[in-house]
């Protein structure tokens, strides 16, 4: 195919290769078949660790994988819980190559709509319009930039800010600076009516040394520049001060909830926030799970500050 997603929208390829293979093993978290029609594609353009990499490689990439394998089952769960409350709108930022509209079962009258870039929207569509399969739900993309634009495409492509609504921010926060960040959270609070969920992806420890050293590792060192570390692990903090009230969850824990292990532990600690919007007189807050004593994790002792209160539930 000759228009494929560059620069970021690498990353969404980069993204389904892995969940094409997570799909592929006996004890699957989840199926996402349509993960290998974007890889087949994409062909030479898609980030694949070579069959000849070295050790330090081969262990980062498996440590990407086991993340992205909980991560992605993980919203799963998140998202199949709020249409269960009540959620008939759905939102993916970021959408990427995302097939949640295909694969999960959603109830009637469920409109999901994926915002991202025109590359990444145009790559896709052309893909899915290849295939025979159609979406569980009455699904919108909707082109358009999350540190521009957006909310005004996303209402012109039907969504109600006055119904509650499922948010999905998955594997972007960290592509955006920390005011892009904010304003991110702030428009989707904006739009969101009391019941609405918002699950989002958080990272903490995107060092300098970690990202200099990510560099030094064909091919992951094209995605160390495109970190940005969007608000670095406040994200939950910030939702809890802005009238949302939920729990975050680190990576670890949720990997040790879902049977897996990491061989390694993360040089950035991933962590996953699900809230729901409250009502004027409702109280607000975000709490926070620690991860298993046996996990060898230490995020208690980063329980500081506006950070989240801690709770081993
Ligand atoms: C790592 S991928 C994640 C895709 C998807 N959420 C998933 O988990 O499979 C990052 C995605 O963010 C999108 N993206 C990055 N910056 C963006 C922006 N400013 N506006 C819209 N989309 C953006 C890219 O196009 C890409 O699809």
């Amino acid at each position: 195919m000759d228009e494929v997603p560059r620069g970021v929208g690498r990353t969404a390829l980069a993204t389904a290769w892995i969940r094409a293979r997570a799909s592929r093993r006996p004890d699957r978290l989840f199926d996402d078949w349509l993960a290998q029609l974007f890889v087949d594609a994409a062909g030479d353009a898609v980030p694949v660790v070579p069959p000849d990499a070295d050790d330090q490689l081969r262990m980062w990439a498996r440590t990407l994988m086991t993340y992205l394998d909980v991560r992605t089952r993980f919203f799963d769960d998140e998202l199949g819980a709020a249409v269960a409350a009540g959620c008939r709108q759905v939102v993916v930022l970021a959408a990427g190559l995302d097939t949640r509209a295909f694969r999960l079962p959603w109830p009637d009258g469920t409109l999901l709509f994926e915002v991202d870039r025109p590359d990444m929207l145009s790559f896709k569509e052309r893909v899915l319009a290849s295939t025979s399969f159609r979406p569980r739900c009455e699904r919108h993309p909707v082109v358009a930039d999350l540190t521009e634009d957006w909310v005004d495409r996303l209402l012109r492509a039907g969504l109600r800010p006055s119904l509650p609504t499922a948010w999905l921010a998955e594997g972007i926060l960290v592509y955006l600076e920390a005011a892009q960040a904010e304003r991110l959270l702030t428009n989707v609070t904006d739009l969101s009516a009391p019941s609405s969920r918002f699950a989002l992806e958080d990272a903490t420890g995107l060092s300098k040394e970690l990202l200099d050293e990510v560099r030094r590792i064909p091919p992951m060192g094209e995605f160390a520049d495109l970190w940005h570390g969007g608000l670095q692990g406040e994200s939950a903090a910030w939702l809890g001060d802005h009238g949302w009230r939920g729990h975050e969850t680190t990576f670890t824990r949720a990997a040790d909830r879902l049977g897996r292990r990491p061989d390694q532990s993360m040089p950035v600690e991933g962590s996953f926030v699900t809230a729901q919007r409250t009502g004027p007189s409702e109280p607000a807050g975000v709490t926070r799970a620690t991860a298993p004593r046996h996990a060898g994790a230490t995020e208690s002792n980063r329980l500081n500050g506006r950070r989240p209160t801690a709770t081993t539930g």
